[in-house]
């Protein structure tokens, strides 16, 4: 039997997580109430605003991810970084640029930002998933032309095949296909669990508690 603990690198540290944690906890409410990280902020916990936003670190790779729709059993075997963990150069660009006011959106944006200066690519883009009422982005896209990629490497993610079972939910991450199609076939009724734009707000909003979860997320 393989060890059933969530385990992931946060901010370059390893965190192993106790083993009722239940796995559909939302990242968010876990950095926020569990890791006492409040700086990545809730806004609509649906996956629109982009106050949530954190970075999946994968070598020399950055994904910027929505916390409030990312559960914790799909996080095992991840990097995660959040606005703690990356220093103040991004927010002082920002700063420095008038690109914030009444700062809610702010780490969001610092961490689309951050992700955009190692990923490149059109600016908009990397803030399309963040909304901002107050300052508008003509000041924040003038701060990201000053940003560079600060060259800091992370670790990388493997995808490994785990279970884990808490009070009530058995969460399955399956390493590849074959691996989900039996499980699908052995619990018919677990969600599918993958970008989770859908069945994630079951979780932000609507506190839901499934039996049975396959998280595909490992899944190519
Ligand atoms: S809190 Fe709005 S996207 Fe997550
Ligand atoms: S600075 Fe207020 S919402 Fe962006």
């Amino acid at each position: 039997m393989q060890d059933n603990r969530i385990a992931f690198t946060l901010n370059g540290q390893r965190i192993t997580l106790p083993a009722d944690t239940v796995p559909t906890q939302t990242l968010l409410d876990w950095l926020r109430e569990g890791a006492r990280l409040t700086g990545t902020k809730e806004g609509c916990a649906e996956g629109d605003c982009g106050a949530c936003t954190v970075v999946l670190e994968d070598g020399a790779r950055r994904e910027p991810i929505n916390a409030c729709l990312a559960t914790l059993g799909q996080m095992h075997g991840r990097a995660i970084r959040t606005v703690e963990g990356i220093g103040l150069a991004v927010a002082e660009a920002l700063a420095d640029a008038d690109g914030t006011q009444c700062g809610f959106c702010t780490p969001g944006i610092v961490m689309s930002a951050w992700a955009w200066t190692r990923e490149g690519g059109d600016p908009h883009e990397a803030l399309a998933g963040n909304l901002c009422r107050c300052t508008g982005y003509r000041p924040i896209l003038e701060a990201m032309e000053s940003m560079r990629d600060d060259g800091a490497q992370s670790a990388v993610t493997t995808p490994t095949a785990a279970v884990f079972a808490a009070p009530g939910q058995v969460f399955h991450l399956p390493a590849t296909l074959a691996e989900a199609v039996a499980l699908k076939r052995a619990l018919p009724d677990a969600w599918l669990l993958a970008g989770g734009t859908d069945l994630g707000l079951r979780f932000s909003e609507h506190r839901e508690n499934p039996p049975a979860v396959i998280g595909l997320l490992n899944i190519p």
